[in-house]
């Protein structure tokens, strides 16, 4: 007798629960994740810095990596950084609906000439969503690409790519955060 009764209590608060969860999920879905704005200045720019931080004193003659100024310690810190990165990119590719800004909160540039404001960003996002997640995407195989040439030790390689990174983020950059400087690069025939 007395376990029918805890089961008719479990039950019914195993009801509340499930209740509760699918009430939750149709309020507020954009509230539990991230705004872009957050997943790139706490994500993607803190690990990319860090990144560069790390490989930066190890660059020789022509920018590339010096394998005399490498060890095992730098290369698993290149590793480990380009892993976050990737992890970062793909967090941005995820995001759905993608909010830029939450009110009230300003970004980098705000008012400078060729600066978008975040309201200015939200609606160059909203034209085509989709491609931004595109360039995440190509942001998270190029990190990734950057881990396992560390893994390899491949100083030619990882040494590109890092060069290279900076090149990946100014696509998305130009497209989304400041389209007019684009028009002004095409303007002055420097097209990416
Ligand atoms: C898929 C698109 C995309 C990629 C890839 C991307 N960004 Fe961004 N980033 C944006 C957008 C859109 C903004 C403007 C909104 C903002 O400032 O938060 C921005 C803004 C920023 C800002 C200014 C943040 C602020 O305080 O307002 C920094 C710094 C930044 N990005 C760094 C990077 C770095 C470093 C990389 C590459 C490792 C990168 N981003 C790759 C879309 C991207």
């Amino acid at each position: 007798m007395k376990t029918k009764v805890s089961w008719l209590v479990l039950a019914a608060s195993l009801a509340v629960v499930a209740a509760c969860s699918s009430q939750k999920k149709e309020e507020a879905p954009e509230q539990a994740q991230p705004t872009l704005h957050e997943v790139m200045k706490d994500e993607i720019d803190l690990h990319a810095d860090e990144l560069w931080e790390i490989s930066n004193p190890a660059l020789g003659e022509n920018a590339h990596l010096d394998p005399k100024l490498m060890d095992d310690e730098r290369w698993n810190q290149i590793e480990q950084r380009a892993t976050a990165l990737k992890a970062a990119a793909l967090d941005l590719a995820k995001l759905d609906p993608i909010v830029v800004v939450k009110p009230g909160v300003k970004i980098a540039d705000e008012g400078v000439p060729y600066g978008d404001t975040g309201a200015e960003v939200q609606a160059n996002v909203d034209k085509d969503p989709q491609k931004l997640r595109d360039f995440a995407n190509a942001l998270a195989v190029h990190a990734g690409d950057i881990a396992s040439a560390a893994q390899r030790r491949d100083t030619e390689r990882a040494g590109l790519l890092i060069g290279q990174l900076d090149g990946v983020c100014e696509d998305c950059h130009l497209e989304y955060w400041y389209p007019s400087q684009k028009k002004l690069l095409q303007e002055y025939g420097i097209e990416r």
